[in-house]
């Protein structure tokens, strides 16, 4: 509404933001929140396993250091590409919310910011001074309590995501005061990272036991040693992650435990929940099992195994982020903004006056005859186009269609009861913004769609169009003091 709509109709916007999200939280919790002080620790064993002679155990030291360049490459390009990447897809589908979370964590964003600029000089230096540092004990030491400090700054800047991760699902009491602080201690902020951190320090175990059999030959005198270490460290994190997941659990609102079922696949899929339920619990059980043969027998480790363990854990990563991201549907920010970017308070002008009559972009004010196709897009863009596409992933027709038969012609009537009733029949949808002339366009560009089977362009390829009683000049005209055009207030009804 006061930004220009952009949309992926072959995609799905949501699905854009998911890929770029979940490829980067695999890399930061696997490859730099859980994996740095992995990697330092057996960095700290490779001096303490030394021989009196030795600074450290020079082959320990050499396999270690070629896992932590992997882990180098890795974040500095694609994790931190994603990274950006999260906030750039994010503005682009999300402006309003992004807008909304900028206003509220303005300072917090800006030590984020700085951590990770700190971040990104100390990971340079970890492990550029690798193995410069290996000339005297001193510097090793120095080394090693430079990765501590690198461990400790790549926490912080989940720390600080995570406020605002927690805040989107349930701001807590910043709905009715509205602060930072209040915005940091929403309810969900300290269990979601009791439970992250934990995670991606398993997560990273069970990595590094995947590099260490891959990359180290059978016959290597510390292979077993290796993988016996990684399961030491994966066994501690297991009690820690499912203690922080019973809390997270704990502390989440009934609203979004009720669409959970939903959340892991769609609704075609509920019916699957249970077995998504086993698989969590086999990708625990797997990396369990992996993590006890290594410690006890890690002669028997095989690369196949901490494989499928692997997969195990990075498959529950993404699903525990898919459904962090749906279940707060039908809001982007809980209890303030719903997920079409509409503030819940500003609801009621809306449903009375209609949203177009408050759109900056949209061609169209006044709905006629004449424009109703068009004007039925303009809603649809700003009510439905966050989540739905047109023909493609969610597509408006495909989920009509669900309900109402294939190839059947949609009937208005009908379309406009469920469209009314929306939020009650599945409550993860918003409820229905504009009036009733836009509800009547809304139905039939549905109808035309199901009919021609067009797709719908975002503004990126269309262009823009601004109301022609929102631009720049009559929103200054409606502001003097003499002009009676200003747009009603609901308390001078
Ligand atoms: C917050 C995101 C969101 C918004 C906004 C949204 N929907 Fe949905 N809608 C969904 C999801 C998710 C589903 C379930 C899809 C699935 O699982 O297959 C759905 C399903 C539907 C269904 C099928 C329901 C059923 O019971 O099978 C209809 C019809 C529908 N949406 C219409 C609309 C219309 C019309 C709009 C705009 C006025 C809209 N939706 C806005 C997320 C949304």
């Amino acid at each position: 509404m006061d930004f220009p709509m952009f949309h992926l109709d072959w995609l799905n916007d949501r699905f854009l933001i998911a890929i770029i999200a979940i490829l980067h939280v695999f890399i930061n919790h696997g490859l730099a929140v859980g994996f740095i002080p992995y990697i330092v620790w057996l960095e700290r064993k490779g001096v303490k396993m030394a021989s009196s002679n030795q600074i450290t155990d020079t082959q320990w030291d050499d396999i270690v250091y070629r896992k932590m360049k992997i882990a180098f490459i890795i974040t500095t390009s694609i994790g931190a590409m994603t990274g950006v990447g999260i906030w750039f897809s994010a503005a682009l589908i999300s402006p309003t919310s992004i807008g909304s979370l900028i206003r509220v964590f303005y300072w917090a964003w800006f030590i984020e910011w700085l951590v990770f600029v700190t971040e990104v000089v100390l990971i340079l230096i970890y492990f550029l001074t690798w193995k410069s540092s290996n000339k005297s004990l001193k510097s090793k030491l120095r080394h090693i309590n430079f990765g501590w400090f690198l461990a400790i700054f790549s926490w912080i800047t989940m720390a600080i995501i995570v406020a605002i991760l927690g805040f989107m699902m349930d701001p807590g009491n910043w709905n009715t005061d509205q602060n930072l602080l209040n915005g940091f201690t929403n309810p969900i902020y300290l269990p979601q990272l009791l439970f992250r951190t934990p995670v991606a320090m398993l997560v990273a175990g069970i990595f590094g036991m995947l590099l260490t059999s891959i990359m180290v030959s059978r016959k290597h005198q510390h292979r077993e040693s290796l993988l016996r270490h990684a399961g030491q460290w994966v066994l501690t994190m297991i009690p820690f992650a499912v203690l922080g997941a019973i809390y997270y659990w704990k502390v989440m609102p009934a609203a979004m435990k009720a669409n959970m079922s939903t959340a892991v696949g769609t609704i075609e899929f509920a019916q699957y929940y249970d077995l998504l339920r086993y698989f969590i619990i086999g990708a625990c059980s797997t990396a369990l099992v992996v993590g006890i043969l290594a410690v006890v027998k890690a002669s028997k480790i095989k690369t196949v195994y901490v494989f499928v363990a692997c997969l195990g854990v990075f498959g529950f990563l993404g699903i525990f982020e898919r459904v962090r991201e749906f279940i707060r549907k039908p809001y982007i920010i809980g209890g303030y903004m719903y997920s079409n970017l509409l503030r819940v308070e500003d609801y009621p002008l809306y449903q009375r006056d209609g949203i177009l009559k408050y759109a900056t972009y949209s061609a169209i004010e006044t709905i006629t005859e004449e424009n109703k196709l068009i004007a039925g897009k303009e809603v649809f863009m700003n009510t439905c186009s966050r989540c739905h596409t047109t023909q493609g992933v969610n597509g408006i027709t495909q989920v009509f269609e669900r309900m109402y038969g294939i190839n059947k012609p949609f009937e208005a009537n009908a379309m406009k009861v469920y469209i009314q009733n929306m939020h009650s029949a599945r409550t993860y949808m918003p409820p229905f913004p504009g009036n009733e002339e836009e509800l009547d366009a809304l139905v039939a560009y549905i109808k035309n769609l199901q009919i021609t089977g067009e797709t719908l362009e975002g503004v990126q390829g269309s262009g823009i169009a601004i109301s022609p009683h929102n631009n720049a000049k009559k929103v200054a005209e409606s502001r003097m003091p003499s002009n009676s055009t200003q747009a009603p207030s609901l308390s001078q009804k």
